[in-house]
Order: structure tokens, then C-alpha cells, then sequence
């Protein structure tokens, strides 16, 4: 089982004193793939316009393009809800980057009140993420954003 407070104290460790952008993007990024459990691949979309434009990852490659609104990313970036998916091939619209995953996980990421992206995190498992963990993983995107308010070269065009 995750212990999400001491990734948290660890991602702001990693964080705090970096002011770049895409840096602390992709450390957040490695950070937290490699601690999590079950997981296929874990990455950043970055709002471009009104489409999510694919950014630091760790797994596969994947799509690089997805409108506001299609799949489970572009549903969390326009409800700027997360999304927890038991198992994707029941999210309808769901898009297949990697047919290994079978559950999901997509938190927004918020910036000052704006939409900057979403976190996505795929695992093979179905039902692969609790409760328990969609607040885990909602802690520390809190944390990235805070520590993001600021920052140069925002990760995000808009
Ligand atoms: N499955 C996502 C697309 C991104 S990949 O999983 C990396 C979706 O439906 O939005």
C-alpha cells in the first residue's frame, strides 16, 4: 500500500527549490511512477488550446493529442472532476493508448484557479485505484500546483 503523506513530503522535497517548469513536470512524473504499485504508465497532458497535447511521461508512448471532452482525460479536463475508472473498457469513449491498461485514474491539474492539464495514471489491474488512493494522488497534484503557482516557463501555453 502507498503511504501518500510521505510521497507527498518527498514530491515537495523534490520540488520546492527548482523553479522550472518542465523539470519539476517530469520529476513529479518519474517520482511518482516509480512509487506507485501495478502501474503501465503515469504522465502529464498539458492544456494547448482546446486540446490536451500529451507531456512528461513514463511508460509507452502514447497519443499525443486529445480534444476537451473525449476519453477519460478529456472528461476530467472538462469537468475538472477526477475520474476513477474501475475498468476502461466500460468508459465509454475510452482511448486505447496502451492495451495493457485496464483501470484509470485522471486527476485535473489547477493552477491559480486555471486548468493547466491532468494527471493519468494507467494500471493493467482492473479496479486497480480505491478511494483512498484518488485522495492520495488528489494531495499530491495539490501539491505539484501549489509548488507549480509561479514557477518559470509554465508548463502550460494558455
Ligand atoms: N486512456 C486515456 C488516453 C490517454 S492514455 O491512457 C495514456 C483516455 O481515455 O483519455
Amino acid at each position: 500500500m502507498t503511504d501518500h503523506t510521505l510521497l507527498d513530503s518527498q514530491a515537495d522535497a523534490l520540488l520546492r527549490d527548482e523553479p522550472d517548469a518542465l523539470a519539476n513536470a517530469a520529476n513529479f512524473v518519474a517520482l511518482l511512477y516509480n512509487a506507485l504499485d501495478d502501474v503501465n504508465w503515469l504522465g502529464i497532458y498539458v492544456l494547448r488550446g482546446n486540446d490536451l497535447v500529451l507531456g512528461p511521461f513514463q511508460g509507452q508512448p502514447a497519443c499525443v493529442r486529445i480534444a476537451i471532452g473525449s476519453g477519460v482525460c478529456g472528461t476530467a479536463a472538462a469537468t475538472r472532476e477526477t475520474q476513477r475508472i474501475p475498468d476502461v473498457r466500460a468508459f465509454p469513449g475510452h482511448l486505447v493508448c496502451d492495451a495493457a491498461s485496464r483501470s484509470e485514474l485522471v486527476v485535473p491539474l489547477i493552477v491559480d484557479g486555471s486548468l493547466v492539464g491532468v494527471l493519468d495514471i494507467d494500471s493493467p489491474l482492473l479496479d486497480r485505484f480505491s478511494e483512498d488512493d484518488q485522495a492520495g494522488i488528489e494531495m499530491l497534484c495539490g501539491t505539484y500546483c501549489r509548488l507549480q503557482s509561479g514557477s518559470e516557463g509554465s508548463i502550460s501555453l494558455d
